[in-house]
């Protein structure tokens, strides 16, 4: 792959690990965004995400630190920090230094997953990681599907992709019959590119002989941002799923794919995944990993040669993707109404 012309430092939200790989008074290393960091979990369960580096004399602190109550102490000289990163103890001085702060990312913990606020300017979030529940309400909760981590998870870390490439997924109606062998090109319901979290509907199913007038399932995504999408299955198998990217260095991104499948009668109150679910989420995850087949070896195209009826998506898809890139003030922008002209010219095959 050539390394993508695009930003690796995207202002968003991003999945650094799992809930359950946080236990409490873990010191978790970690690297993203060209960065060392580390993850930690206080007594009283709060996650927390740091800078790898004290700032004292700058030890790691994922090289010999851990966690006491509320703060992380740091193993050279035994400075505490407390989750905003705040130096609340200098263990040989009877203040603490207050003017110093390690750098401390927003974080939230939804969907079973950890998840830290990544803009290079600095900003508070103004959109948050969507409930792979609660957002698509329709009644359900975790407790309608088998826990997923770790049986129905896959992490692939390391892969030299962008994840723009992922979000194109969803206006790249064509690769569905070639990459997930659909028996026909699932046809869009839903593209809403109109702020931070986008909303991407498709019908398609899998059967043999299905086809697009015959078909009785889709699937809906919300996107938030570059790093986080969720997704509800409907008319097929119940299945949930939640793909999410996040940058490590210019070149490369961990991926990391998490699948909730619906309990089948008699198995609602299995403590774990049972085989059926393991067996429907490893084909789930196998039709993600003939994606990621394809994007780690691919090259970023600009402008890309589409056809007729690809043009309006993959235009709006790559416009909306603009805003979280730092130097997006820099770039031209295609006025709303454009927008809507080249969509419905697309709708009608002639743009
Ligand atoms: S380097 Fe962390 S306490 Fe000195
Ligand atoms: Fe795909």
């Amino acid at each position: 792959m050539a390394p993508p012309p695009l930003s690796m430092e995207p202002t968003g939200w991003f999945q650094v690990a799992w809930s359950p790989e946080i236990t409490v008074g873990a010191v978790h290393k970690m690297k993203y965004f060209g960065r060392e960091m580390v993850a930690w979990r206080s007594a009283s369960g709060r996650v927390s995400v740091f800078d790898a580096y004290c700032e004292h004399l700058g030890a790691h602190l994922g090289y010999g630190g851990h966690v006491e109550g509320e703060n992380l102490v740091c193993p050279f000289h035994g400075w505490e920090w407390n989750a905003d990163g705040r130096n609340v103890c200098v263990p040989y001085e009877k203040h603490p230094n207050k003017g110093r702060r390690i750098r401390s990312y927003p974080t939230v913990e939804r969907n079973a997953a950890v998840w830290i606020w990544y803009d290079v300017e600095r900003r508070e979030p103004y959109f948050d990681v969507p409930d792979i529940f609660a957002d698509f309400s329709d009644g359900k909760t975790a407790d309608d599907y088998y826990p997923p981590i770790p049986a129905a998870t896959l992490y692939r870390p390391g892969l030299e992709l962008h994840p723009q490439y992922v979000m194109e997924n969803g206006v790249d109606f064509a690769h569905f019959k070639f990459v997930h062998k659909t028996p026909f090109m699932p046809e869009f319901t839903r593209h809403d590119f109109g702020g931070p979290v986008s909303y991407v509907d498709f019908t398609i199913a899998f059967e043999e002989g299905a086809t697009l007038e015959s078909a009785t399932s889709g699937v809906e995504s919300i996107n938030a941002g570059l790093g986080v999408s969720v997704t509800r299955s409907w008319g097929m198998i119940d299945n949930r799923t939640m793909p999410a990217v996040t940058p490590v260095d210019e070149t490369t991104s961990d991926v990391r794919f998490t699948v909730w499948i619906g309990r089948k009668p008699g198995e609602e109150d299995t403590p774990g995944i049972t085989k059926y679910g393991e067996v429907m989420a490893g084909f789930v995850i196998e039709q993600f990993e003939a994606d990621i087949h394809i994007w780690s070896h691919q090259r970023y195209s600009d402008p890309p040669a589409l056809s007729r009826k690809e043009f309006a998506g993959f235009r709006a898809l790559r416009q909306w993707a603009t805003q979280f890139y730092p130097e997006s003030e820099e770039l031209v922008t295609v006025p709303r109404s454009e927008l809507d002209r080249l969509r419905a010219a697309a709708a009608l095959g002639s743009a």
